[in-house]
C-alpha cells in the first residue's frame, strides 16, 4: 500500500532516496517524505503529491547526511495532507518514523498519550508510533521499537531513526513486506526488491514479528522476543533494467509487450513434450499427497482471481480434480470445511495481498495444505505456503496487472496437464497441450504486431461511457478481466459478463451508444456466442469482436474485429486478453489518463 526505502552507508542518502521512492510510487502515490541524519541533525520533508513535489521541495537544500528514511503513501487514517504524511515523529523531533500497513488499536493508544499530556499533529494511526517509540528510548532505539511493536495490533512494515543514534536504522515487520538489501556501499531496507535493484541483488526477508538494526558495515536481526537470528542474503534475479521503462511510454505498455517474453520465462525448462508431462520442481516437496489431492480451492483477488476462474474450466478440462475459485476476501469469512486432502492454491502478483494471506492463514488452520503461485521471490505468501511456482517474470509496476495474468493461466496449465497425467489424460492430449503451449510466445507477439489496429479501434470508441464485455466457458473470466482493466485505467464504466447472462438483464442495455466487447474465437462455445452477437446486432448495439484470425463470418456481423490465432479452447484467454489490455490502455491513453498509477489505487493491497 505504502512504498518505504531506507540507506545507510559511505553515499549521499538523498539522491538514493529519492530514487527508491520513484521505483515505489506505484505502491502508493498520494504524498510522500523523507528524513535524512547527518550527525544528531535530520532533515526532514514531506509534501502533497507524488516524489515530484518532494523533490521541488528538498530542490533548494544541500541534504548531505548517509543515512535516511522515506515513504510514499496511500492514505488509509486520514487525508492525504502534508501532516498525515510520513516520516512522522514525536514532539521532540527525536525520532522519525515510516509505516506501511495499520495499527488497528491506533485510537486506545492515542487516547492514553493524549492523557499523558502527547499532543498529536496528524490523523494518522501512523503517529502513535513514533511517540510511543519516543517514550520507550533509553538509549537503545532497537529495543524502545521492540517494546513498541508489544504494545501494538495490526500490521506494520516500519523503519526507525533517532536524532541520537546516527548512522542506524530500525526496521520491523509484521505483516508488511520489508526487505534488507545488502550493498558494497551501503546497507539497504525497503518494501520491495524494486527500490534497491540498481544497487544491490541481495537481500534478506525479515519474518513477522522481526526486527533488524542496519548499518554501513552490516545488520543484525533478533525477534520480537530478543532472540537473534542469523539469516544470509540470498541472490535476486532482477535486473536493474527490469525496472525502466526501456523507451516504452508507459510500464504498462512495456509489460503488455513483454508478454512473449513472460510465457517463456513461464515455461522454461518445464516443458517435456516426450511424455507431455510438464516439469514443476517447485511442487515435488508435496507431489506425494498433491498426486492424490481431489479438491482445490484457488483463493486470490483482483486479476489473479479471474486467473484462478480460467483455472477452473482448465482443470475440468484436464484432471479429475474438483475445483473451486474463491474471492480471497470472501473465503477468508467462510464457514469452511474441507474434504480430507484438500489443496489451497494462492495465486498472487506480488504475494502480499493482505485478504490472500489472510485467506491462506484461515485455510491452514483448518488442515488444509497450501500451494503457492507468485511472482515476487520470497514473499510472504511464498513463504507461508507448503510448496509453488514462481511465476519468474520479473517486476510488475504497472498498477494494473497484464503480463502475471498470462504467466498464471500459464502456469495453471502446467499444473493441470501434470496432474491431469497422473489421472486420466493420455499421452496425446498432453503433447498435443504442450506443443500449443511451445507456439503461445510467438502467437501473442503476432497479436501485439496488430497494437495500431487496436489502438484505432480504442480511438473509435473511447468516449463512450459504459462498455460491457462479453464471453463464455474459458473466455468468460477474459470478459471480467477486460472489464476490470479498462474500468481500472480509464475510469470507463465496464461490465464483464457471462454471454448466457445477457438475456436475464443485461440485454436491456444494449443500444447505440453501449459497446460490446464480444470475446468469441472458433472455441466450443462460438455458435452460441454467434447467437448472443445476432442479438445485440439486432438490438443496434455496437459490437468489437475478438475471434480467430480469418473468422470471415464474424467479420462480417460486426463493428470492429481483432484476430487471435488459432489455439486450443484451453489456451484461447492467454491470447484473447492481450486485446483487451490493449483496448483499455489505447482508451486511458486517449483519456489522457494517469495510466500506471491510477486513481485510489495501489499496486499491492497489503490492507484488507
Ligand atoms: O498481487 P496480487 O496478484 O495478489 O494482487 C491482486 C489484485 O490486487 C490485483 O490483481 C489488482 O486487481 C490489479 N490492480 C488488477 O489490475
Amino acid at each position: 500500500m505504502c512504498g518505504i526505502v531506507c540507506y545507510v552507508g559511505k553515499k549521499k542518502a538523498q539522491p538514493i532516496l529519492i530514487e527508491g521512492l520513484k521505483r515505489l510510487e506505484y505502491r502508493g502515490y498520494d504524498s510522500a517524505g523523507l528524513a535524512v541524519q547527518n550527525g544528531d541533525h535530520v532533515d526532514y520533508f514531506r509534501a502533497v503529491g507524488r516524489i515530484v513535489e518532494l523533490e521541488k521541495k528538498i530542490h533548494d537544500h544541500d541534504i548531505t547526511g548517509s543515512s535516511g528514511i522515506a515513504h510514499t503513501r496511500w492514505a488509509t487514517h486520514g487525508e492525504p495532507t502534508e501532516e498525515n504524511a510520513h516520516p512522522h515523529t514525536d514532539q521532540e523531533k527525536n525520532v522519525f518514523v515510516i509505516h506501511n500497513g495499520i495499527i488497528e488499536n491506533y485510537q486506545i493508544l492515542k487516547s492514553k498519550l493524549q492523557k499523558n499530556g502527547v499532543r498529536f499533529s496528524s490523523d494518522t494511526d501512523t503517529e502513535v508510533l513514533a511517540h510511543l517509540i519516543s517514550k520507550y528510548f533509553d538509549g537503545d532505539l532497537c529495543e524502545a521499537v521492540r517494546k513498541t511493536m508489544s504494545k501494538v495490533e495490526g500490521t506494520f512494515g516500519i523503519a526507525v531513526i533517532h536524532r541520537n543514534k546516527p548512522g542506524q536504522i530500525v526496521v520491523a515487520r509484521r505483516g508488511s513486506p520489508l526487505i534488507i538489501g545488502v550493498g558494497k556501499d551501503g546497507n539497504f531496507a525497503a518494501s520491495d526488491i524494486s527500490a534497491m535493484v540498481r544497487y544491490t541483488n541481495k537481500v534478506v526477508h525479515l519474518n513477522d514479528n522481526e526486527l533488524a538494526t542496519i548499518t554501513e558495515d552490516g545488520f543484525t536481526i533478533s525477534t520480537a522476543q530478543a532472540i537473534a537470528v542469523q539469516r544470509d542474503a540470498e541472490t535476486v534475479e532482477w535486473a536493474p533494467e527490469d525496472a525502466e521503462l526501456n523507451g516504452f511510454p508507459h510500464f504498462m505498455l512495456k509489460e503488455i509487450f513483454e508478454q512473449p517474453e513472460t510465457l517463456r520465462n513461464a515455461m522454461r525448462g518445464r516443458l517435456e513434450q516426450g511424455e507431455g508431462v510438464p516439469r514443476l520442481g517447485g511442487i515435488m516437496p508435496v507431489w506425494d499427497t498433491l498426486k492424490e489431492c481431489r479438491h482445490i480451492v484457488i483463493v486470490a483477488c483482483g486479476t489473479s482471481y479471474f486467473a484462478g476462474c480460467v483455472g477452473r474450466y482448465i482443470f475440468e478440462k484436464l484432471t479429475e480434480i474438483d475445483i473451486e475459485v474463491e474471492l480471497a476476501s470472501e473465503f477468508r469469512y467462510r464457514k469452511l470445511n474441507f474434504p480430507h486432502n484438500t489443496y489451497i492454491i494462492a495465486m498472487s502478483q506480488s504475494g502480499e495481498t493482505a485478504d490472500t494471506l489472510a485467506a491462506i492463514r484461515e485455510a491452514r488452520r483448518k488442515g488444509a495444505k497450501l500451494l503457492g503461485i507468485v511472482n515476487v521471490v520470497g514473499s510472504s505468501i511464498s513463504r507461508e505456503t507448503d510448496a509453488g511456482v514462481y511465476n519468474h517474470a520479473g517486476p510488475e509496476i504497472g498498477v494494473a496487472s497484464t503480463k502475471i495474468f498470462i504467466s498464471q493461466l500459464t502456469i495453471l496449465t502446467l499444473l493441470a496437464l501434470l496432474l491431469g497425467r497422473h489421472q486420466n489424460l493420455s499421452l496425446t492430449e498432453g503433447v498435443e497441450a504442450i506443443r500449443a503451449l511451445e507456439v503461445l510466445p510467438e502467437q501473442v507477439q503476432t497479436i501485439l504486431s496488430e497494437a495500431n489496429h487496436i489502438q484505432a479501434i480504442a480511438e473509435k470508441y473511447y468516449h463512450y461511457n459504459n462498455w460491457l464485455f462479453l464471453g463464455r466457458k474459458y473466455c468468460y473470466p477474459i470478459a471480467m478481466e477486460g472489464a476490470l482493466k479498462l474500468k481500472e485505467i480509464s475510469y470507463i464504466h465496464a461490465e464483464g459478463y457471462a454471454a448466457g447472462e445477457m438475456k436475464h438483464g443485461p440485454i436491456a442495455l444494449i443500444n447505440p451508444d453501449m459497446p460490446t466487447v464480444a470475446i468469441a474465437p472458433k472455441d466450443s462455445m462460438y455458435d452460441k456466442m454467434i447467437n448472443n452477437i445476432q442479438e445485440i446486432k439486432s438490438r443496434k448495439g455496437l459490437v468489437i469482436a475478438i475471434g480467430t484470425e480469418g473468422d470471415e463470418q464474424l467479420k462480417e456481423m460486426v463493428d470492429d474485429f481483432i484476430g487471435i490465432p488459432p489455439t486450443l479452447d484451453i489456451l484461447n484467454p492467454i491470447l484473447a486478453v492481450v486485446p483487451c489490455q490493449l483496448i483499455a490502455y489505447y482508451c486511458a491513453r486517449f483519456l489522457n489518463r494517469d495510466i500506471d498509477k491510477p486513481r485510489n489505487l495501489a499496486k499491492s493491497v497489503t490492507v484488507e
